[in-house]
């Protein structure tokens, strides 16, 4: 049975993880650097890609002693190889490179976005293609069709700002500090999210984009109004999100009628308030709704060596580790 390490350091935690392909989660580890970048509000590039140099190494020897596996009993490496800010994904890409020519082992570079797009079917084995997708994290907020590993259709973006990065405004506007979103979800719950009249961006437009930039806006300036507590405008601003989603997905999912599964991956999909309005959603339109457990949500390694078997299986890999090259940018 395939075995591989995934590495993944495209923003700011650095992950090793050894999947195998029963979908068993062998050993992983994970470090965040929020309290590196906590002081800033937002991710240091320089930082992290700092961070992630200090801390790789270490963390790939500890996970193949967790398992009691070597390299040369690997089937491949898989890493992210973009997107992602640059100097971080250099450290795990440059890393994965040597480790795979010195123990002559494949390397598989993945897509980051291509492994929040697979994490679903490495938490749920009865997920098959196509699926319809909502891919929500800090850096991207998408809605796709998966029709198979490499397959995917974009049916709508954000025309400005992902959620993820709506959360993070919000909770620096609330001053809730960083990494916002598990931030703003904890503090919506005490709120009414029908406290503070909030609009709901591109609802009702007949194609599904997204946009959240007016309603970051409409936060702001409802917490300089001081008229209303913090955790309404928590409240109020998770709901308009949600609505937004929701009205968006509805416009798509019109458009993938044969997809009769709704899946949600990325940061945001650790949301519980996100995943119960997306259930609903799939229940009313007759289709089964799934999604990873949180902590196969936000970024982590698991993720990009369940990739690496997707395609390790279909034999899909640029056969020369040399050939393979970090992208900042890389559209799936
Ligand atoms: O997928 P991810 O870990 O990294 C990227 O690829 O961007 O997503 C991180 C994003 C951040 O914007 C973070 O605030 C958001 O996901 N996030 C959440 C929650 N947990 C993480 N947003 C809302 N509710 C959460 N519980
Ligand atoms: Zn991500």
């Amino acid at each position: 049975m395939a075995l591989v390490l995934g590495i993944e350091s495209s923003c700011d935690e650095t992950a090793a993880a050894l999947v195998d392909g029963n979908r068993q989660i062998v050993a992983q580890r994970i470090a965040s650097q929020d309290a590196e970048h906590a002081p800033f509000g937002g991710v240091v590039p320089e930082i992290a890609a700092r961070a992630h140099a200090e801390r790789l190494a270490p963390m790939i020897e500890g996970v193949l002693q967790d398992a009691n596996v070597s390299l040369t009993d690997l089937d491949a490496i898989a890493a992210t190889a973009g997107p992602g800010l640059i100097g971080g994904v250099m450290v795990g890409l440059v890393s994965a490179k040597a480790l795979a020519m010195a123990s002559d082992v494949p390397l598989i570079a993945v897509n980051h976005l291509e492994g929040h797009a697979l994490s679903p079917r490495l938490a749920d084995e009865t997920l098959e293609f196509p699926y319809a997708l909502l891919l929500v994290s800090g850096g991207h907020c998408q809605i796709l069709r998966v029709d198979g590993v490499g397959e995917y259709r974009r049916l709508a973006t954000t025309i400005d700002d992902a959620l993820g990065e709506a959360f993070d405004k919000t909770a620096k506007i609330l001053g809730l500090g960083f990494p916002g979103g598990p931030a703003v979800e904890r503090l919506a719950r005490e709120g009414d999210a029908s406290a503070v009249p909030l609009p709901r961006p591109m609802k009702g437009s007949g194609e599904p984009h997204l946009s959240f930039a007016g309603l970051k806006s409409a936060v702001l300036r409802a917490h300089e109004s001081e008229k209303y507590q913090p955790a309404d405008i928590a409240a109020s601003f998770q709901q308009a999100a949600i609505d937004c989603v929701v009205d968006r997905l509805s416009i798509a999912l019109a458009k993938m009628q044969d997809c009769r599964t709704l899946v949600v991956a990325g940061g945001v999909a650790a949301n519980a308030s996100v995943r119960g309005a997306l259930e609903r959603l799939a229940a009313s339109h007759d289709m089964r709704f799934t999604a990873p457990p949180p902590k196969l949500c936000t970024d982590n390694a698991a993720m990009i060596a369940w990739a690496g078997i997707e395609r390790l299986a279909l034999k899909d890999f640029a056969p020369d580790p040399l050939d393979i090259s970090a992208r900042p940018r890389w559209p799936l």
